[in-house]
């Protein structure tokens, strides 16, 4: 299943992605905010967990970054929780909204789901900014929620997108 954007085009993850995203995730301005970006971390967040579904992010041919969509609430499922992330040279361009408008509005429509969530690191300010042009808004700060690349535990800003407060980013400009 393949789905376009202006500038983006998102295919399932396969195996032979992760060499190339394992070394987008541990550049610079990704390597912070993403706890295990070894090939083998990235298989056990994405097609190794169950009732999570992971794409490739693709940019005029390059492989960009990734997203992922997993099953959360009750019952399993009743909301989606998302993860994004993107390699140097692709951030700060609107990609990433991008990329989640696709998958947001491919499981609305899919799977008539209602409600998603993300939560990245309280401090990852950027991303709090790049979800709240989606629509996103902050729920609270989930304390000791996450590990760090340190391994220490950190907080994480929860946030959530009512399906009728979706901002579409991925629609031409
Ligand atoms: C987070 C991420 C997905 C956002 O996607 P993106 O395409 O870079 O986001 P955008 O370019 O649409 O928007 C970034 C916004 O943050 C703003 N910004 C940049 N640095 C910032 C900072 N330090 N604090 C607050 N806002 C910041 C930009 O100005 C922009 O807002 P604007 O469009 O209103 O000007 C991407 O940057 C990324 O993959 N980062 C590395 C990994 C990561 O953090 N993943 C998230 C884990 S939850």
């Amino acid at each position: 299943m393949e789905l376009r954007g202006p500038r983006v085009r998102l295919r399932l993850l396969v195996e032979a992605d992760f060499g190339e995203l394992s070394r987008l995730l541990q550049q610079p301005g990704a390597a912070p905010w993403w706890t295990d970006p070894s090939e083998m971390g990235l298989r056990a967040a994405t097609i190794g967990a169950p009732g999570t579904v992971s794409w490739s992010v693709d940019v005029d041919g390059h492989l960009a970054g990734l997203v992922s969509a997993f099953d959360a609430g009750w019952p399993p499922g009743a909301y989606v929780g998302l993860a994004v992330a993107l390699g140097d040279s692709w951030q700060e361009h609107g990609l990433g909204p991008e990329a989640l408008s696709l998958v947001i509005a491919h499981i609305a429509s899919e799977r008539g789901v209602h409600r998603f969530t993300i939560d990245p690191a309280a401090e990852n300010t950027r991303a709090i900014r790049a979800y709240e042009k989606l629509g996103f808004r902050r729920v609270g700060i989930m304390r000791q929620s996450e590990v760090a690349p340190d391994g220490s535990w950190r907080d994480c800003m929860l946030m959530d997108l009512l399906i009728g407060e979706f901002v579409d980013q991925a629609t031409d400009r």
